[in-house]
């Protein structure tokens, strides 16, 4: 085990506010580690800080008509109270439009430039003449070539999900004036990526322990082949490229932002007094470095970054890092723009910050898109948070109180179920541990939730309200357990539940020096007094978070009546077309993966008459295993078509909504009947 660790998360632009799919993708998971590894004593850091760069700062900025530093300045205050508040414990949130940064970033760039590893190559590129300036791919908008959606930008079409160069875009106009732009030359600094691609892929396959999601998205890459990247924008707002030449141009934000957990380290290493220190978490080999993400930051973690770094030649590099995929929301993809979303703010102004650690940290979207419902929410909190921990806590300590006069009584002549059950601290204690260390967070609160499962069954079993009257020995010795539990739970639950657990270790007097290895099964001594608690939890009513719901759906409305853009119709075509189309009723009966495919599942459907092989690219929303038995129109008359070496015989129609989500067309006729 290394000296010490360094952890970032993700610096999330300074653009808009968090909601639950930050805090689920990086933030929630990078948090629960640290203190978790704290409370190890382990020597750790957790660095974080607003990206202040790049176009999606001066997007915004355009939309409200503001000055992008208003932005930055609003939403860095605005963000880093909002993690204050849910108990993210960052030693350090920076900012990227420091000197420290700016000058850090630039460092590392002419560091690179002086070992000659970047190339200059000429580009030619969107260029608007009223606004005088070079137009990112965000600042050119036109027709999607693919889905006819005319709103597409110049680097994605958000409708259908395509990738796009500004020159993809069927009358591309200029975002700023609405302006048709002109093309024109200029000259951008790349850094080589095939250059390191076979390093990279000796370094990442013997990455140990990395999750399969992270890895399998770093391979696609690698499959495809690296190339050139610019490193450098035509852009006004960003840190200066450091050379004369460069005048006028801005480092790319995706080669500052990750630079940016170097300056913020550095920041904080003089603030401790010690402005060498951070040399240690970066430089020193006995660290391990940790990065938290969301998965659409993979590329930048797993590639770029580490390439700058290694060519650099001094730094340490990420030992892991443990990507989520994404949150949904009810079901649907998260949308700010289409106001599908959960601000933390919004949260707070109705909920305790603990409940949403504690709720998200059980769905977190560690190996798939998982889902965040208030439905989920209301039922944890009080399934879980109520009637187990809370209601353990409660009946042992008011019990406690009540014939025992608040002191922790004496264990003497335990049973062999009392002396098992105070074992059970230990062995749920490493089963924890073990989670934690592999970064699985799920499991590590289902275990713990687990003890407070065991503390309320052995309660029930043992019945000290018979056994008061009956043998106060054994009355004793069941209070006696289930403090030392409450205890044990009380540090155990405090990576999830800081504030809650905080209060808990006041009311049973389990000082703060008591770290997660002195957690055993007599945290408390004999005679000891606890205090009289308040209820930890209290229960959510039906209608408070129906009115949630109620919210999110008139916002999505209001924001929707504007927005929702159906795909524009095709040309007209005969009714001949149309009837050599054999649509066929099916049946679905076996599905997998198509190995190295992100999108493509096999699927094997029956057609009544014969069984078929068919390719389809529903992999990114559904299951293998939740499509078997699903009944599905089939284009049964289509050319065989080769993909990924299989051959698929025939089209399984879907249907997609707005949101980009797909949905089966099913039919009840039987497998093998016509769809006409
Ligand atoms: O995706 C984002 O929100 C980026 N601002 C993340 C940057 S991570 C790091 F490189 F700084
Ligand atoms: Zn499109």
């Amino acid at each position: 085990m290394s000296k010490r660790i360094l952890v970032t998360s993700a610096l999330p632009y300074a653009n808009g506010p968090i909601h639950l799919g930050h805090l689920a993708g990086a933030y929630l998971p990078a948090d629960l580690f640290t203190r978790y590894q704290r409370l190890k004593g382990k020597d750790i850091i957790h660095i974080c800080g607003s990206d202040e760069n790049g176009v999606p700062i001066t997007i915004a900025a355009e939309k409200e008509g503001v000055s992008p530093q208003e932005i930055v300045d609003r939403y860095h205050t605005r963000n880093k109270d909002v993690f204050r508040k849910f108990g993210i414990d960052f030693d350090y949130y920076g900012r990227t439009s420091s000197e420290t940064h700016k000058k850090t970033s630039q460092d590392f760039f002419l560091n690179l430039y002086d070992q000659d590893i970047f190339t200059k190559q000429k580009q030619e590129q969107f260029f608007d003449e009223e606004a005088n300036m070079f137009l990112p791919d965000r600042y050119v908008k036109g027709t999607c070539p693919n889905c006819g959606h005319p709103e597409a930008y110049g680097d994605q079409c958000e409708k259908c999900g395509t990738s796009l160069s500004p020159t993809d875009l069927i009358d591309p106009v200029s975002a700023l004036t609405g302006n048709k732009p002109i093309v024109k030359e200029t000259e951008h600094w790349f850094i080589p990526l095939g250059n390191y691609q076979e390093w990279l892929e000796e370094w990442i396959g013997s990455r140990e322990n990395w999750k399969p999601n992270v890895v399998g998205q770093c391979k696609s890459w690698l499959d495809t082949g690296l190339g050139d990247r610019a490193v450098t924008r035509d852009l006004s707002w960003g840190v200066p490229v450091p050379l004369k030449e460069g005048e006028g141009k801005v480092l790319y934000v995706w080669f500052d932002a990750p630079i940016g957990y170097i300056s913020a380290t550095k920041e904080w290493a003089k603030i401790q007094g010690d402005p060498d220190r951070w040399k240690t978490y970066w430089q020193d080999e006995e660290t391990t470095l940790i990065h938290f993400i969301g998965k659409d930051n993979i590329v930048f973690h797993c590639i770029m970054f580490p390439a700058m770094l290694k060519q650099h030649g001094d730094f340490v590099l990420p030992e892991n890092v443990p990507a989520n995929e994404f949150l949904n929301l009810e079901g649907r993809k998260l949308s700010t723009s289409k106001g599908w979303a959960v601000w933390l703010e919004e949260y707070l102004e109705e909920f305790q910050a603990d409940l949403l650690r504690y709720v998200l940290g059980t769905t977190l979207p560690e190996t798939k898109d998982s889902d965040f419902s208030w439905k989920d929410f209301q039922s944890r909190v009080n399934s879980e948070l109520a009637d187990i921990l809370g209601n353990f806590v409660f009946r042992t300590t008011s019990f406690t109180q009540r014939f025992f006069e608040g002191a922790v009584p004496e264990l003497s002549n335990p049973t062999d179920l009392d002396i098992k059950t105070l074992e059970k601290i230990s062995d749920q204690k490493e089963k924890i541990e073990k989670a934690y260390e592999s970064f699985k967070f799920r499991e590590a609160i289902y275990e713990t939730m687990e003890l407070a499962r065991i503390g309320n069954r052995y309660f029930t079993e043992t019945e000290p309200w018979k056994t008061r009257k009956e043998n106060p020995e054994a009355c004793g010795n069941t209070l006696y357990v289930c403090l030392q539990i409450s205890a044990a739970l009380s540090v155990l639950f405090e990576p999830i539940l800081p504030q809650k657990m905080h209060q808990l270790r006041q009311q049973l007097g389990v000082p703060e020096s008591i770290a997660w290895n002195m957690v055993d099964d007599h945290i408390l001594s004999a005679g000891q007094l606890i205090e009289e608690g308040e209820i930890l939890f209290e229960k959510i009513e039906d209608e408070t978070v129906e009115k949630q719901v109620e919210k999110l759906k008139q916002r999505a409305a209001d924001k929707g009546s504007s927005e929702k853009n159906f795909t524009p119709l095709k040309d007209e075509i005969e009714f001949n077309n149309f009837a050599s189309l054999d649509l066929r009723a099916g049946k679905i009966i076996a599905a997998k993966k198509v190995k190295k495919s992100n999108k493509l599942i096999q699927i094997t459907v029956d057609l009544g008459f014969e069984k078929r092989t068919i390719l389809s690219g529903i992999a990114e929303f559904f299951d293998p295993d939740e499509i078997v038995g699903q009944s599905v129109c089939v284009v049964a008359n289509l050319a065989p078509k080769k993909m990924m070496g299989i051959e698929s015989n025939g089209m399984i129609l879907m249907g997609e909504d707005t949101e980009g989500t797909l949905h089966f067309v099913e039919t009840d006729a039987e497998p093998g009947s016509p769809v006409t």
